[in-house]
């Protein structure tokens, strides 16, 4: 299945996501994970890109589009994969509609988690995340095993981009940049809307219900 996760920052794309590609067998790429990742391995593009993620502005277009292109033609994501985080430009998804169209592929649901602002910075102060397997917690909602350790005792870590201020930028770009998205994947038929307030497994029931999977 070639799934996208939408939502604002802190809706549970990535709470959600692990657990789908747990459910599916299928990768999750996450576009703010690859460049996290690229950022901490002190390449260029980790360079470039933290000049945007620090400051909750989203990442050039050009720079993303090249990242996910490569992921999605890894074998293991021939079966499918769960993209989130991307696209969030209209710009991206028509780039995306190319690469799939090329590929021979298309998408088949695009899952909208929706979240109230109110409750979004409250989650994303909380959140936590293992530094070893990059499961995602929250001190409150989804607390870790230990106080501060996460499973097998690995640290936890607080993400550069999850002050109050750099989320409110970031529900900004949202706002501006992402959300006309909705009528982008409305009007192709595949958008899934699916309410993201409520119990862990509540939602992933509703999402696998919306896929069509449960
Ligand atoms: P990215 O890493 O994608 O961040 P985001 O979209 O802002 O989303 P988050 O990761 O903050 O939230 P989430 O929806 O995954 O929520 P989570 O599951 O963690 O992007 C970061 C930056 O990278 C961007 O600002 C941009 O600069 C750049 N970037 C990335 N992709 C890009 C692209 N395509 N183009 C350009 N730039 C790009 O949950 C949050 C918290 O809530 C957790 O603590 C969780 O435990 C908790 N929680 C989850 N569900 C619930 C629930 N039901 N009830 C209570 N708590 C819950």
């Amino acid at each position: 299945m070639d799934l996208v996760f939408m939502g604002p920052p802190g809706a549970g794309k990535g709470t959600q996501a692990q657990r789908l590609c747990a459910r599916l067998g299928v990768p999750q790429v996450s576009t703010g994970d690859m460049l996290r990742a690229a950022r901490k391995a002190g390449t260029e593009l980790g360079r470039k890109a933290d000049e945007y993620m620090s400051t909750g502005r989203l990442v050039p277009d050009e720079v993303v589009i090249g990242l996910v292109a490569e992921r999605i033609a890894q074998p293991d994501a021939r079966g499918g994969y769960v993209l989130d985080g991307f696209p969030r430009t209209v710009a991206q998804a028509e780039s995306l509609d190319r690469i799939l169209a090329a590929a021979g592929r298309q998408l088949d649901h695009v899952v909208l988690l929706e979240v109230p602002d109110e409750l979004i910075v409250e989650r994303i102060t909380g959140r936590r995340t293992g530094e070893t397997t990059g499961r995602i917690y929250h001190i409150k909602y989804d607390p870790p095993p230990f106080p501060n350790r996460g499973e097998g005792g690995e640290r936890l870590l607080t993400r550069s981009d999850d002050r109050e201020e750099v989320v409110r930028q970031r529900l900004a770009e949202y706002a501006a940049m992402t959300a006309p998205l909705v009528a982008y994947y409305a009007t192709r038929g595949l958008l899934r809307r699916v309410d993201g307030v409520g119990a862990l497994d509540d939602i992933t029931t509703a999402l696998l219900r919306a896929i069509g999977v449960a």
